[in-house]
């Protein structure tokens, strides 16, 4: 009896000794983070939403400032929010994104001031191009100067390009003239010349919108207007835009002598309603199972299609690293996406690393594993 409590002892004591050794040897569970894994090659970011801003999920929070080094506000940027009526700014909840980035040493960025959707009303309804002018400028200074050295990169124009590349007729092209785009930098980089000052879009891989997209730029550079980076929006699907693609527009923004951030990136995993209607998107679609296949859960060969999709991304991502200052996902979690209610209501989607029980999917290990870091 003695000689057993002797060996139960002594083995305690022998797996004790070696799970602690082996605990020592594996990295903290802290330490292992996207932010981590790509701290030498680019920031990650992720867009947040009114209720992760006001940190009203703790375990939520903790995964944020974990695993992301840079926020975009989702939404609470945009014009009909932070400037509702002419002549106020509600600025109370874009004061605490900015809290919340600085209370986790974030890079922050700040989404958007001049675009045509979520556009206020009051904005919308302008028609004189020197009330615009002066309206767009007022807008413009007075948002920046608010948070001038703590805001690091701005899109000062967002969705400005039709798919073939001409200029999108929105309120500001209607009212200005193109010039509204050179003013729009200008009047942003004179009132902080710090800040990053970037033009986003989404399909800027596609060949036309990426040539149009070159000469827009171009023209304000050649005003001497400062402009620093081009943002690719990435909400992207399991197969186009393909990687080449991807990789040629890169480079050719790249080749203007701008940064490139790849500023909205989701993968989206359900049937695009084009596909089906040819150009019409139908209402009749909506609730239908063919439109909405995981509802009850993502099949495992799909799983692994969008962790192959994520590897290839962001191994293309790595090899431009030199290029790229700035990763961001358009969300945190599967549950929280927009593309759960868009373009079609109440799907299932699966578009991002994180899932809704906020654990880290295949997809999240596949990018991970491209880095020695881990
Ligand atoms: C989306 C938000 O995610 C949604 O919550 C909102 O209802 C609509 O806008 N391009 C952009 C983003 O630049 O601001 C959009 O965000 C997605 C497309």
């Amino acid at each position: 009896m003695k000689t057993l409590k002797t060996f139960l002892v002594i083995t305690t004591i022998l797996i004790l000794m070696f799970s602690c050794k082996q605990t020592n040897m594996v990295k903290p569970s802290t330490f292992i983070s996207l932010k981590n894994n790509f701290q030498d090659d680019f920031y990650i970011g992720a867009a947040i939403n009114e209720n992760q801003i006001l940190e009203k999920d703790s375990v939520v929070t903790a995964l944020i400032s974990k695993e992301f080094n840079s926020i975009t506000a989702e939404n609470i940027m945009k014009s009909m929010y932070i400037h509702p009526a002419k002549d106020s700014f509600a600025f109370n909840l874009t004061d605490k994104y900015v809290a919340f980035g600085e209370k986790h040493g974030m890079y922050i960025h700040g989404h958007t001031l001049i675009w045509h959707s979520q556009l206020a009303a009051w904005f919308a309804d302008i028609k004189d191009s020197t009330e615009m002018v002066l309206a767009m400028e007022k807008h413009i200074k007075t948002i920046v100067d608010k948070y001038k050295g703590k805001i690091d990169s701005w899109d000062v124009v967002n969705e400005a390009l039709n798919e073939d590349g001409t200029l999108r007729k929105s309120a500001f092209l209607e009212s200005v003239g193109e010039d509204y785009l050179a003013f729009a930098f200008k009047w942003a980089s004179d009132t902080d010349s710090k800040a990053d000052l970037y033009y986003n879009d989404y399909n800027m891989t596609n060949l036309n919108k990426r040539n149009g997209a070159i000469k827009m730029i171009e023209k304000i550079q050649d005003k001497g207007i400062k402009i620093d980076g081009v943002g690719m929006q990435g909400h992207w699907n399991l197969k186009t835009p393909s990687i080449k693609d991807i990789e040629e527009s890169i480079i050719a923004y790249s080749k203007l002598g701008l940064k490139v951030a790849i500023t909205e990136l989701d993968i989206t995993v359900l049937p695009n309603p084009k596909d089906l209607v040819g150009a019409e998107v139908s209402q009749g679609f909506e609730g239908s199972e063919k439109m909405n296949p995981y509802a009850k859960g993502l099949p495992d060969s799909i799983q692994t299609k969008l962790a192959q999709r994520y590897r290839d991304i962001f191994k293309l991502f790595l090899k431009h690293k030199d290029k790229i200052s700035r990763v961001t996902f358009w969300g945190v979690s599967d549950g929280q996406s927009w593309l759960n209610g868009w373009p079609i209501k109440g799907r299932t989607n699966y578009p991002l690393v994180f899932d809704r029980e906020l654990k880290p999917k295949q997809a999240y290990d596949s990018i991970m594993a491209l880095t020695s870091k881990n």
